[in-house]
């Protein structure tokens, strides 16, 4: 059994996600992968603030000195947002021979160069499947299962929050400020929820997805980018009269040697499947030169979708450092029913 030590820098929406995930399923980390995960700090703002976790108030700290400094830490989980100082932080962590998994696709779009290089110096590992999709495996699936394909084009909703506000204006005819408030009680939005409803976080997701996609760096400055916030009630009546329905696209091409990359609302027919894409939920096509077309549906927001990437980041860091590959077959024992299969 190889025994971990974390610590998370933020313990908000998400940060209570992974640690709920981390408890629930604490004995099949042990069983299946043989790591005993164990959090020894947490990072916050206010001690004293009440939290959607029990924890233990001798592993809240305010300082991240704490942290990065603990040669006991072997890893960093980061899920405050923001770009500083979770940037230093992270950069720290990778500095001192820690990896770090974090879901922030602000720090990866415009410090990803950077934190890669500090990664390679010191040996540690850099994980971000959470900074793009929520729960949609979209990274480690073109970084490790799509490296037969050129990727030419991909295109989807990437923004759980953008998302969830325009369906409840087109289907329940809510006002946008009510939808945004309900969007953040749900725990889908930024801690500022401008970045969702201006765009930028489909911005930073779609700057990652390209790069990831066209192997080729794609800053920032090169993506267009429209939020929602000019999207009226009329607008879409109008399209819902004309067959459309109004979604927040990312749309990513390449074309020989250029690559173009934008965020903005589309109209798009009702009867085409990223119509029927409702809520936080998230989808994204992608077309390999020899795969074809596929599309990837799931939760894009919220604590548990989150978790479930964050999570498996964890896991293959740990078992990256440790150097072994396990079969990741589950030890518990399962009962098969012959008749099963005629039941279905
Ligand atoms: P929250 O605002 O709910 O949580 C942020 C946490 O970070 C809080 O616990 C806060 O402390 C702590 N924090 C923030 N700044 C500091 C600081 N300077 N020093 C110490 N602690 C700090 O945000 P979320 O959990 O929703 O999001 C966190 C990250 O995860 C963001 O990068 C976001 O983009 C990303 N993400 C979020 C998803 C979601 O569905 N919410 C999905 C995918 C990614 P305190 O509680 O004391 O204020
Ligand atoms: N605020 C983001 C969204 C969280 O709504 O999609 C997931 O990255």
């Amino acid at each position: 059994m190889k025994k971990v030590k974390l610590a998370f820098l933020g313990l908000g929406t998400v940060g209570c996600g992974v640690m709920k995930v981390l408890r629930q399923n604490a004995e099949m980390f042990k069983r299946r992968e043989g790591l005993d995960l164990d959090v020894k700090w947490v990072l916050v703002r206010d001690k004293s603030k009440p939290r959607a976790v029990d924890i233990d108030p001798a592993t809240l700290t305010t300082d991240a000195g704490t942290i990065l400094n603990d040669p006991e830490i072997d890893l960093v989980a980061e899920f405050m947002g923001g770009e500083e100082p979770a940037f230093t932080y992270i950069r720290k962590a990778l500095m001192n021979g820690k990896s770090v998994v974090t879901a922030n696709k602000e720090v990866i779009a415009k410090h990803w160069h950077t934190l890669e290089q500090e990664a390679v110096k010191s040996g540690a590992g850099l994980y971000y499947e959470a900074s793009v999709a929520g729960g949609i495996p979209i990274i480690k699936t073109i970084r490790r299962s799509l490296q037969a394909n050129h990727i030419q084009k991909f295109m989807g909703i990437i923004n759980g929050t953008t998302n969830y506000i325009l369906t409840r204006m087109s289907e329940d005819g809510s006002d946008f400020n009510t939808a945004l408030k309900e969007a953040q009680r749900l725990g889908y939005a930024e801690p500022d929820p401008t970045a969702d409803i201006e765009g930028l976080d489909a911005k930073f997701k779609l700057s990652i997805l390209s790069t990831i996609c066209f192997r080729n760096q794609v800053p920032l400055e090169h993506v267009f980018c429209e939020g929602i916030t000019r999207v009226t009630a009329e607008d879409i009546a109008v399209a819902q009269q004309l067959g459309y329905g109004i979604k927040l696209l990312a749309i990513g091409k390449k074309h020989g040697d250029r690559i173009e990359a934008r965020v903005h609302p589309t109209f798009i027919p009702l009867s085409h499947p990223l119509c029927a894409v409702r809520d936080s939920y998230n989808a994204i096509f992608i077309e390999g030169d020899i795969v074809g077309n596929l599309m990837f549906y799931g939760r894009g927001a919220g604590d548990f979708p989150t978790a479930s990437a964050i999570v498996s980041d964890i896991i293959t860091a740990c078992q990256n450092e440790n150097g072994h590959h396990r079969t990741g077959m589950d030890g518990a024992p399962v009962i098969f029913e012959k008749d099963w299969i005629s039941r279905y």
